[in-house]
């Protein structure tokens, strides 16, 4: 059985990812409505985010080291970072308490200081591809390491219209707030390289002004 892939996101009417801040609390909501194993997310997606939320990083301490033990019901992190960016920044995502634990995917070409870094802390990791992760071959690991069959994609462009692309992606839920973000906009689908039919299977407005559409993707 192939693993289940939601993606879900914040745009404005524009269709941009960017340029506003969404409502968290509903974006969230729905995401954890899902009971997803776990969130997808890139690299990109995480920095903007300490950018965005955190005032200073902060210093890492010796419980930092250990895998975070929260309940089974919450959902992985699996993190896409072949590049190691997120080098001295993890720590910040493990003691969010709505992430069961991180998962880093790496591929080979991964340097080899960041593997060290991530031993050292007990931070679990899978390597697959050559230069980028192997994305389907990650997935099937997940699977098959960490019972990982539903995901819920917490990321950008980039990532989301690569496993648009790979034909990956089983659902798309979009929450789209009442703004134009116009010609500064990061829109959310222009690097799919092909049609897409799409079947509408909810949607639902909020007395915030925002819609709630859920679309699944036609084999
Ligand atoms: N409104 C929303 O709902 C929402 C949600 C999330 C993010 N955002 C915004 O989106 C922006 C960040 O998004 P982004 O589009 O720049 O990047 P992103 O999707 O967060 O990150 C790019 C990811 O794609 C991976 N990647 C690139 N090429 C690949 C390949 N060939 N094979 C496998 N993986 C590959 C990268 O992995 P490597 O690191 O290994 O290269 C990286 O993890 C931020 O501004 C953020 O605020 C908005």
């Amino acid at each position: 059985m192939e693993t289940e892939i939601i993606i879900h996101n914040s745009i404005s009417l524009d269709s941009s990812l960017t340029g506003f801040m969404p409502d968290m609390s509903l974006h969230y909501k729905i995401a954890g409505d899902y009971k997803p194993d776990a969130h997808l997310i890139g690299s990109e997606t995480i920095i903007k985010g300490i950018e965005m939320f955190g005032e200073e990083v902060p210093e890492e301490l010796p419980g930092d080291f250990n895998p975070s033990n929260r309940h089974s019901s919450m959902p992985w992190w699996v993190i896409v970072d072949s590049g190691g960016k997120l080098k001295g920044f993890l720590h910040t995502c493990r003691r969010l308490e709505y992430c069961r634990d991180i998962i880093i995917l790496v591929s080979e070409r991964t340097p080899g200081d960041y593997i060290t870094y991530l031993k050292e802390r007990n931070y679990k990791f899978i390597v697959t591809g050559k230069e980028k992760v192997d994305l389907r071959m990650a997935l099937e690991q997940l699977r098959e390491e960490f019972n990982v069959a539903r995901i819920l994609t917490d990321t950008g462009r980039v990532l989301l219209n690569i496993l648009l692309n790979m034909g990956m992606v089983n659902e798309i839920s979009l929450l789209v707030h009442p703004l134009i973000i116009g010609e500064n906009g990061y829109s959310i689908f222009s690097n799919v390289n092909r049609n897409l039919n799409l079947k509408l299977k909810k949607s639902e407005q909020f007395e915030n002004g925002c819609v709630w559409m859920v679309y699944s993707v036609e084999p």
